[in-house]
Order: C-alpha cells, then sequence, then structure tokens
C-alpha cells in the first residue's frame, strides 16, 4: 500500500508538541479535554494525513499477549506489525516498564506518523499496593481517602507504563447476587457520585499530562447493576425516570471530575444495548453533558450486538456501534475488520470516523503523550514508586477506615492484647489470596498480611495464638472441625473468619444465594456453642444473608476484602487501636428472598406493615432488612439531639439550613458519620422515601459534643416531574438526620412555589 507523504511540520508536531504551562497548571475539572486548542490543531493536521487505515487503527485496543502473570505481557508479532503500520491505538493488559517502553518505541520510532500507542489495565483498587475493594472503600463514606488511594494506585500503575485505568466502576448495585457489586459503591446515587468523582480526581491528578497521572474510565455505561435477577450481562429495564435519577448521577460526577474516557456496558437497557445506543452515547453524554473525551466498548460488546440481536454481522455491528459514538473497540476486532470498507462504501460517513478519531487523540493529547511518549514507562521509577511504606500505610489506613462493626454484644470488642490465649480460626484466617478480592492487578498474596499473621503480630508476647482453618470456604468436607473445636475450647476468645474466596465476586460471578457457602455457617454454629466469646470476621464481596450467624457470634465486623494489609488492618480493629467508624454502602438483606432491597425505594399504595397481609410484604420474612444503609456501630456512643431546620420556607432558589447536636455519650474518642436524607411529601410522580443528601465525618472526644450543619439547597431537591422536567416542586419536604438510614430524627420544610411572572 501506498501512504501519503508525510509533511514535516506535521512529524515535527508529533514529536516536540508540549503543553504550555500554564495550561499544565489546570485542573481537569476546570478544562475538560478538548478545551486545548494546540491539541484541537495537531489533531487536524494528522487526520489530513493519516489513511482511511491508520484512522481506523486508532479506533483499536486489543489485549496485551500473556507471557506470565508477574514478569508481564509483551507484544505479540501480529500487534508489532499492526502497531508499525499505525493500525493500533492502543494494547491493555499490557504493564512493566520495559514492555510499555519497547511497544511504544515501535509506534513512536516506527511508525509512519508517529502517533504514541495508549496503555490500558484494569486498575480498580490499587496497581501493587491493593487497597481495600471498591464497595469497601464505600463503606469508608471518606472521598478524601478514596481520592488518595486512587492517587497511589495512579502513581505506581504509571511508574509501569500504564496510561489508562478501565475504572473507576461506577454502577449503582441493589442486588447483591450481582458479583459486580464488590466493584463499585454501593446502592446509592449520592454516595456514589461523590465516590466516582473523587477516584477520577485521584486517578488523573491535577493535571492528566503528568507522568504520575493515569486517564480514568467510568464504566459501564449504563445501568449494567441492573442486570435482570442479578445475572451478569443480563437484560435491563429501566424507565428513562430511574436511569437518570438513580443510574445515571455517577457517571455525571465522573465526566464532570474530567473523567477522560467511558466505557460502554454490555447489557441492553430497555431494548437498546448500550453499545449501540446513540441516545445514550450520544445524545445524553455529549449532547447534554458536553463530554468530550472517547466511549471504549467493553470486552467484545460490539460484536455481541449479533447476539443481542440488533445486528446482522459484524459490518452492520460495527457501523451501529460508531454511529451510537462508541469510539473505540476494545478487543472484538470488528473496527479494524470492517470500518475501512464501510467507510469506502459510503457506510459509514468520513465525518464520523473523523470525530472518533479526533476523540481518542485529543485524550493521547491530554494525557502528555504526544509530548513525551515515554513519561510513563521509568524503571527508576517502577523500582522506587511501588509499595512505598508511605502506600503499604495508606493501604492499612484504608482498611481500617473501611471495616463495619455490625454487632458488639456487652463490649466483647475491643478484645485485650493481653489475652491468656486466642483462637483464630475459619478458612479464610490464613488466607492470603482472597483479601486480595476480584482485580487485583499487580497484587501478590506475597504481600499481604493476613488475619492471623495480623493477630499474631497485634498481641501481647505472652498471649497463645492457636490456628485452626476448621474447613473450606466451599464444600462439605469438616476434616478440621474437631481442631478447630479444640482450639476455641481451649481460648478466652474465638476469631472465626469465614465469607466468600474472591472468585465467588466480580464479573461473570453472580450468587443465587446469599448465604456462607459451604460448611461455614455449621461451623460457625459448632464453635459458637463451645460458649467462648465470638467474634465473626466476615471476608466477602458483597452483602451475605448471616440472620443465623449473627444471633450466634457475640461481635461481628464486616471487612470485606480489605487489600495488602486486611490482617493488619482487621487487629487494629479487633484490638481497639483503631474505632471503627465504617457504615454500609449497600442494604443487607434478611434473606436472598429479600432482593432487590435498598432503602431508597418508593411507598407503595400499600406500605408494608407486618401485622397486615394485604401490605406489600412477604407473608414469610419480616419487612424490614438485616441492615440497613448506612449502618455500622462504633466502641463508643452517640446520641443525637433534635432536628432544626431553617428558615421554615425555602425560597424559589434558595437554601435551608438543618442543624443538629451530635454527643459522643460513650467513654473513648470516635468518628461518627453524621447521614442527612430529604424526601419530598407529595410530587407530581411517587418519590422515594427517603434519599441520602449529605453526611459528614464528625469526630468526638469521650462525652464530647458538636454542632453539625447541613445545607440543603435548592438544586439538592432537583427531580424528574410528570412531564419529564427537571425541576424543583414546591410543597411540603421532611429532612431526617441520624447514624444510619433507619435511625433518624426529623424535621419538616416546606419549599414555596417560584413567584409568578
Ligand atoms: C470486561 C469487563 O467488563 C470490564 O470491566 C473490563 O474493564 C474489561 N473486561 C477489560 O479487562
Amino acid at each position: 500500500m501506498k501512504f501519503p507523504r508525510v509533511p514535516f511540520s506535521v512529524t515535527l508536531l508529533c514529536v516536540v508538541f508540549v503543553r504550555p504551562p500554564a495550561a499544565r497548571a489546570e485542573s481537569p475539572a476546570a478544562r475538560p479535554p478538548g478545551g486545548d486548542a494546540r491539541c484541537e490543531r495537531m489533531i487536524d493536521s494528522l487526520l489530513r494525513v493519516m489513511t482511511l487505515e491508520e484512522k481506523v487503527g486508532q479506533l483499536v485496543q486489543i489485549t496485551g499477549w500473556h507471557r506470565d502473570a508477574h514478569s508481564g505481557p509483551s507484544v505479540s508479532p501480529e500487534q508489532r506489525a499492526l502497531i508499525e503500520r499505525g493500525e493500533l491505538g492502543g494494547i491493555f493488559n499490557i504493564w512493566g516498564a520495559r514492555a510499555t517502553r519497547e511497544a511504544q518505541q515501535i509506534a513512536v520510532e516506527h511508525s509512519r506518523l508517529k502517533i504514541p500507542l495508549i496503555f490500558g489495565l484494569d486498575v480498580i483498587h490499587g496497581y501493587r499496593t491493593t487497597f481495600p475493594i471498591p464497595l469497601a472503600e464505600a463503606s469508608s463514606w471518606d472521598p478524601a481517602m478514596v481520592e488518595r488511594d486512587a492517587r497511589v494506585a495512579a502513581v505506581e500503575a504509571s511508574a509501569s507504563g500504564v496510561s489508562w485505568t478501565f475504572g473507576p466502576m461506577v454502577d449503582i448495585a441493589r442486588d447483591s447476587r450481582w458479583g459486580r457489586i464488590a466493584e463499585g459503591s454501593g446502592e446509592d446515587p449520592y454516595l456514589g457520585s461523590l465516590l466516582a468523582a473523587a477516584r477520577v480526581r485521584g486517578f488523573q491528578g491535577n493535571d492528566p499530562a503528568s507522568d504520575s497521572a493515569i486517564a480514568a474510565c467510568a464504566k459501564h455505561f449504563a445501568a449494567y447493576g441492573g442486570a435482570e435477577g442479578g445475572r451478569d450481562y443480563n437484560t435491563v429495564d429501566v424507565s428513562e425516570r430511574t436511569l437518570r435519577e438513580v443510574y445515571l448521577p455517577p457517571f455525571r460526577a465522573a465526566v464532570d471530575a474530567g473523567a477522560l474516557t467511558l466505557m460502554s456496558s454490555f447489557n441492553e437497557i430497555s431494548g437498546v444495548p448500550s453499545t449501540s445506543n446513540r441516545w445514550l452515547m450520544t445524545g445524553v453524554l455529549r449532547g447534554e453533558w458536553g463530554f468530550r473525551g472517547f466511549v471504549v466498548s467493553d470486552w467484545t460488546s460490539i460484536t455481541e450486538l449479533i447476539n443481542h440481536g440488533v445486528a446482522a454481522d459484524t459490518p452492520r455491528a460495527a457501523a451501529l456501534a460508531l454511529h451510537a459514538g462508541v469510539d473505540a473497540d476494545l478487543q472484538s476486532g470488528a473496527y479494524l475488520q470492517c470500518l475501512p470498507a464501510l467507510v469506502r462504501e459510503g457506510i459509514v460517513p468520513v465525518a464520523e470516523l473523523d470525530e472518533s478519531v479526533r476523540r481518542v487523540l485529543r485524550v493521547k493529547c491530554a494525557l502528555g503523550l504526544f509530548a513525551d511518549p515515554y513519561g510513563r514507562c521509568s524503571e527508576s521509577r517502577e523500582r522506587t514508586d511501588i509499595l512505598t511504606p508511605a502506600h503499604v500505610a495508606q493501604a492499612r489506613r484504608a482498611g481500617t477506615e473501611s471495616i463495619v462493626l455490625l454487632k458488639n454484644d456487652n463490649a466483647t470488642l475491643p478484645l485485650a492484647r493481653t489475652l491468656g490465649t486466642i483462637a483464630v480460626i475459619g478458612p479464610l484466617a490464613a488466607d492470603s489470596v482472597d483479601p486480595l478480592g476480584p482485580w487485583d492487578a499487580m497484587g501478590r498474596p506475597s504481600d499481604v498480611v493476613t488475619l492471623l499473621e495480623g493477630i499474631s503480630r497485634a498481641v501481647a508476647p505472652a498471649t497463645k495464638v492457636l490456628y485452626a482453618q476448621g474447613c473450606t470456604i466451599e464444600g462439605n468436607d469438616r476434616p478440621d472441625f474437631a481442631a478447630a473445636l479444640g482450639a476455641a475450647r481451649s481460648a478466652d476468645a474465638v476469631v472465626i473468619a469465614v465469607g466468600e474466596s474472591r472468585e465467588m465476586s466480580g464479573e461473570a460471578s453472580s450468587r443465587s444465594t446469599l448465604d456462607l457457602p459451604g460448611v461455614q455457617g455449621a461451623l460457625v454454629e459448632a464453635v459458637a456453642a463451645t460458649g467462648k466469646p465470638v467474634v465473626l470476621v466476615l471476608m466477602n464481596g458483597r452483602p451475605l444473608s448471616i440472620t443465623r450467624e449473627l444471633k450466634q457470634a457475640n461481635a461481628v465486623l464486616e471487612t470485606w476484602f480489605l487489600g495488602v494489609q486486611a490482617g493488619n488492618a482487621i487487629a487494629d480493629v479487633l484490638f481497639g487501636a483503631v474505632n471503627p467508624s465504617g457504615k454500609l454502602p449497600v442494604t443487607f438483606p434478611r434473606t436472598v428472598g429479600q432482593v432487590p432491597i435498598y432503602y431508597d425505594h418508593k411507598n407503595t399504595g400499600r406500605p408494608p406493615l407486618d401485622t397486615e397481609k394485604y401490605t406489600s410484604r412477604y407473608i414469610d420474612l419480616p419487612s424490614t432488612p438485616l441492615f440497613p444503609f448506612g449502618y455500622g456501630l462504633s466502641y463508643t456512643t452517640f446520641a443525637y439531639g433534635g432536628v432544626t431546620v431553617s428558615p421554615a420556607t425555602m425560597d424559589s432558589g434558595g437554601a435551608v439550613t438543618v442543624s443538629v447536636r451530635v454527643k459522643n455519650t460513650g467513654t473513648r474518642a470516635g468518628t461518627e458519620i453524621v447521614q442527612l436524607y430529604v424526601r419530598q411529601n407529595v410530587g407530581s410522580v411517587t418519590r422515594p422515601v427517603k434519599e441520602l443528601k449529605g453526611f459528614r465525618r464528625l469526630t468526638l472526644g469521650a462525652g464530647e459534643s458538636a454542632p453539625v450543619e447541613f445545607t440543603v439547597a435548592w438544586g439538592d431537591l432537583v427531580m424528574t416531574t410528570a412531564s419529564g422536567r427537571r425541576a424543583v416542586e414546591p410543597g411540603t419536604f421532611t429532612v431526617q438526620v441520624g447514624t444510619n438510614s433507619r435511625d433518624v430524627g426529623e424535621a419538616p420544610f416546606a419549599v414555596a412555589a417560584p413567584p409568578a411572572r
């Protein structure tokens, strides 16, 4: 094939283009990609000289060619040939300064236009320093901490050549059967939005062009968490109202925080697969929200349009996806294979192709890849910036903040460090693999501090620590039950670690029950029957229906999967070095039959009343959950004063102040997450019984009290009216403030009608 000659100026532009310093200082939120005129001019020049194949190539993303899990992948001969011809935009699942530099060299030194590659990886909760899984971090209700953790992940990943993470996963999830609930921030759009923005800021830093920044990718756009039956990849059927009020807000927050990319989801939404959904990808995302980065498909989701039944064959799937606004093709090969011919035949307009190429190049430019294609492939930084003591300390802190204390009868916890004997039991007690959770990137079991190790380090030298596995996570054999019971009987207290393996959550890991797998429930029962104080430590990627175990244990800690510092973090809480403050970001059902269950449900015409048959309830279960959203105890106690609202009426466009006094009524310092909910009592459409609109982390010494004030502003009350307008409807509202979504004090206020014009 003959290539047109490249004008010197374009070659020069590709090599020496550097962003002006003033621009680099601006935050991504202040300046979405595309605001840079120099980038746009360079892209114009490139588009003028790119061949059709080179343009299509920019839209192609292919997975790296793995050699082995830890020496990293290398480029295959086929990929090398594609890169040399300028027909590959990026490689994902490639990492390591050496491997990425070698691949980049092919693009920048051996391809005609020298356009740099982008290197993607699923950096979901840490790179090598594995942090708590996102659902765990959401339990901290601490966006600042979540941002710091994402920053560490970016520093480490970028040192290893990665320029793009497939995160954050911002899907709202209300069905705990869905395995991917582990990867997101739970059930609430408000908390989910704050954490989505925090992660984007953390990944991209103050300047995406900096060598320590990686492009964020908010995924999976959209409503992937609404899969019917909680079965992964399944159909989603939601109203536009629910889509806009529940599933879309975290994506909007990610876009507003400057997210450079989004990933389209596998599912359909009410008959239209996301990957061919022009209304969503172009109308809402670009038209309404002004997004200027690029959208990548999920893994083969373009050719899956054929299985969905909206495309007859691969060319039609490619044309549909591109037209919808899916700019880059992850792994299906449909764009590479079909787009050149589709454009030549006039089926796909050149302008449509050019627009997608422009978006991909814009992100590469925003990442500074044209200015320095090798900035992120630094073997020296790879040696110094990964798994540093500071990063590991941060992971420990994140672990302690992510733990939720669910039960603590008779102040069983904290345990004394000086107990004579502690029995540490359970299949997860000495496990160094599962605490890494799903999507652990470069996390290594050898970096993990197990619970047994954490406890052994934390106790006094004279304390005896006995260990027995008891049983495996799954399976029905009980070979070690006797040893476990023996250890429990000779101990002063028992810590029993049960839950799920990490493969039981994450992608393609939906479950049909939420019970403890295998014979773990029987192990807990037998250990509890010894009469010793029992502390249940849960490690899992989703809410579990632990109704029985909750009665049997004296204390229960939900620890999720806490990453490399799991054992130290749990020990910090078990022995009281840290007073737990986590709150559930998701409702815990009593049994799987209650799912989907979430706090901001509608009231229905017959709200559940357990004593009334003809109400919205199950006849064989209480209507309340096992634990409500926002629930979590502390080693101290907090008392709330009365809630007041001032003024009593919010003027059009105005705000009210909600005040409450919170007192630490216990004997030690603690942090309370004070939660604010709002209910619109009457609307033109039905409204949730309450919606989270604010929260504060409040640390109080023993006996100390403090006032807490929230502002509820006009914008917080905007909803979709019966006529489909986004507006605030005048009328009466109720604010609720409390320690979780159930235990609240409340006060009314009104919203005035806008003045007549
Ligand atoms: C498929 C998953 O759904 C997505 O979340 C992930 O980013 C890609 N595979 C790439 O690994």
